[in-house]
């Protein structure tokens, strides 16, 4: 099995690659270098993880040294929602290029939907999701990024873009693991041509609340996939980790997955995935295992016209 997934643009991203959220400061230069010796060659950040120069110094050793091209490596960053507007596309990605160290983003992604005042204090209203898609484009036929997409949003915003789009979208990023299994959307993305890439691949089981100035999105109690009983089985029968299970259930999907870690053993885990196949029975097992509401519900952006799950909030 190929271990990258083409993008409609003829790019290719590894299927497999490093979350940094949560990765804090001091704590992601260790870990991606970890990484980086381990093979991984797809970073994950964003200009809201505040990790972003620190990655960069890192980037810079391992391509000084010649350990590693720079065209080897697949970065994704993400566009801040405090400057959702077309205008303020390119002034952010230059700043995440100039922390990054870097001239080119491989993959440069809207983080959300909702549009904030640049101090934070208040949703922005007047920003549509297409706008900002038009300063996306510049940013990709100045070839700042060699691929742009979304993160968050949801099938009726991805037709409205391809609609409108000059350049479609290569990407989406997404809530998906074993308990929100997204079929629907991964459907319709891979319908239009879009990559999907997981984020929270194996139920983001660290994850703790984001508080920015008034808004909130909190985080409740919710089931392990790692202890679900069919992973577990599963797990012994291959003589691999319930991670390892939960990974490569997404990679046979064809759904790029970013797996965050910082301790040296799990991120060496994580990465061994490629070495065994599930059946299409066992496939299709995970597939059916019964769903539970998404962890990111982001109420940080109910309120807004472009809130992406208003229709699950009105329905919950
Ligand atoms: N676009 C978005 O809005 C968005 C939202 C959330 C996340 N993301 C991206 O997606 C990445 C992944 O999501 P995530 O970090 O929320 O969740 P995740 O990757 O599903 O889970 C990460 C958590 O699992 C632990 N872990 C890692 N490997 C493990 C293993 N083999 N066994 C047991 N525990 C393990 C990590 O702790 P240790 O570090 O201690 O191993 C960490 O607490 C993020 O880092 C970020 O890059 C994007």
């Amino acid at each position: 099995m190929s271990t990258s997934i083409e993008l409609s643009n003829g790019v290719k991203m590894p299927l497999f690659g490093l979350g940094t959220w949560q990765s804090n400061a001091g704590e992601v230069a260790k870990a991606l270098k970890i990484a980086l010796e381990l093979g991984y060659r797809h970073i994950d950040t964003a200009a809201a993880y505040q990790n972003e120069a620190e990655i960069g110094a890192v980037l810079k050793e391992f391509i000084s040294s010649g350990k590693i091209k720079r065209e080897e490596l697949f970065i994704t960053t993400k566009l801040f929602w405090a400057f959702n507007r077309a205008e303020d596309v390119e002034p952010q990605i230059k700043a995440s290029l100039e922390k990054l160290g870097l001239d080119y983003i491989d993959l440069y992604l809207i983080h959300m939907p909702v549009s904030f005042k640049q101090d934070l204090s208040d949703h922005d209203t007047s920003v549509k999701i297409e706008e900002i898609w038009k300063g996306m484009e510049a940013i990709y036929e100045k070839k700042l990024a060699k691929a742009i997409g979304v993160s968050n949003f949801n099938a009726d915003q991805i037709r409205r873009i391809q609609k409108v789009a000059k350049v479609p979208i290569h990407n989406n990023q997404i809530e998906l693991h074993l308990y929100f299994n997204q079929q629907k959307l991964v459907d319709e993305c891979q319908k239009q041509n879009i990559t999907v890439t997981a984020y929270a691949p194996i139920g983001s089981p660290g994850r703790t609340d984001i508080i920015l100035g008034k808004f909130a999105n909190r985080f409740g109690a919710s089931s392990n996939p790692m202890e679900n009983e069919v992973v577990v089985r599963l797990s012994k029968k291959y003589a691999k980790t319930p991670a390892q299970i939960l990974l490569r259930h997404l990679i046979q999907r064809n759904i790029s997955v970013i797996p965050k870690s910082t301790n040296e053993k799990r991120l060496k885990e994580n990465f061994e995935v490629f070495d065994f196949n599930l059946s299409p029975q066992e496939i299709n097992e995970l597939n059916n295992v019964p769903q539970a509401p998404r962890l990111f519900a982001l109420e940080m952006m109910e309120g807004h016209p472009e809130d992406p799950f208003k229709n699950e909030r009105k329905s919950a």
